[in-house]
């Protein structure tokens, strides 16, 4: 039985999310970033949620990226700090990635700092490449980040 599975992202989710976003990154979305992602055109984002029933509702993790064309542009993905290590990000990604194909999207890019290490395994584990830089884009910390890219319509895993 799956510990848990995937749902569409609702306004009520965003307080859950905020909490996970808040850990996760030196410079987190606002609850406003992720409102207008509920309603922009071309953005598409799952949460997966834990358990088997609806009765007992918890986020572990979320996906907020968009397409745009024949290209999927990752913007985050955060699991929550206990649920780690367990191979959610894996899936949360080969779902999105599925979701995409399905609708003849080819390639997927993301922008990463150099100093995220657990990232960078993940994306190289799937099969991404580095592509570019983007000087300066962590602007608070003078970070460059580096620009990953996939193809998805080769198998990777
Ligand atoms: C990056 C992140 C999404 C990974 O989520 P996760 O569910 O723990 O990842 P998975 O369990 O699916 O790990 C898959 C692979 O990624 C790599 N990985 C994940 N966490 C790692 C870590 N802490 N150190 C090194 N490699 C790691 C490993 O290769 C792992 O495979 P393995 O378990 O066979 O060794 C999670 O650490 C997170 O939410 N971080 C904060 C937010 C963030 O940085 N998002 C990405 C922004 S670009």
């Amino acid at each position: 039985m799956l510990k848990w599975y995937l749902a569409a992202t609702t306004e009520a989710d965003i307080d859950q999310i905020f909490e996970i976003e808040r850990y996760s990154f030196e410079q987190p979305w606002s609850r406003a970033s992720f409102l207008e992602e509920l309603i922009c055109k071309n953005a598409v984002n799952y949460v997966v949620k834990s358990g088997n029933s609806h009765d007992h509702e918890e986020i572990v993790a979320y996906i907020f990226f968009h397409l745009i064309e024949d290209e999927m542009h990752l913007l985050k993905i955060a699991v929550t700090p206990e649920w780690r290590c367990q191979g959610l990000a894996v899936w949360l990604l080969g779902k999105s990635f599925s979701s995409a194909l399905e609708k003849d999207v080819s390639t997927v890019s993301l922008e990463v700092r150099p100093s995220n290490k657990p990232a960078i395994t993940l994306y190289k584990k799937l099969g991404f490449v580095i592509t570019g830089k983007r000087p300066n884009y962590y602007s608070e910390a003078r970070e460059d980040a580096m620009v990953l890219t996939k193809n998805l319509k080769e198998k990777a895993l």
